[in-house]
């Protein structure tokens, strides 16, 4: 079965009880366990993880490049100012999916720009956690 990573940056560990109105009432444990469903019916094993680190997403993101396996990237607020995980992106050597539940585009100005949209496959943003079906789903068709 392809294996496909689902990485989550900071305060994502957070969701319920961050900004309901934003992101939503479902948890962490509510989104692991709709990804590896939706995993399941596309015959994708889905690994969920979460950090607030940015050297472990990083040391996550290269673990992904060496062992060609898609990703399904939430950077959270490293999207708007990390080059360090734009860095580490621009190694993929399989599809990366970047995704945010709420759409950052009709948020604050300081959201409008991700740094690491330029280096992956494609963005999914504002259907709250239906961007991450959305994302396996893409990822389903175009991985080979
Ligand atoms: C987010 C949007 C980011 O701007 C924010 O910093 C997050 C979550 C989203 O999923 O909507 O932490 O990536």
């Amino acid at each position: 079965m392809r294996s496909v990573y689902v990485l989550n940056g900071p305060n994502l560990s957070r969701l319920g009880t961050r900004e309901p109105d934003v992101y939503g009432a479902e948890t962490l444990a509510d989104l692991t366990a709709l990804c590896r469903d939706t995993g399941r019916e596309l015959g994708l094993s889905v690994e969920v993880r979460q950090t607030d680190d940015e050297a472990e997403m990083i040391a996550w993101l290269h673990e992904a490049a060496d062992g060609r396996v898609p990703v399904v990237l939430n950077p959270a607020a490293f999207t708007h100012y990390s080059y360090a995980l734009r860095d580490a992106i621009a190694q993929r050597t399989a599809p990366l999916i970047e995704v945010h539940i709420s759409n950052p585009a009709a948020r604050e100005e300081f959201r409008h720009t991700s740094v690491v949209a330029a280096v992956a496959t494609g963005t999914i943003a504002g259907f709250g956690l239906r961007s991450y079906v959305l994302a396996l789903q893409a990822v389903a068709e175009i991985a080979q």
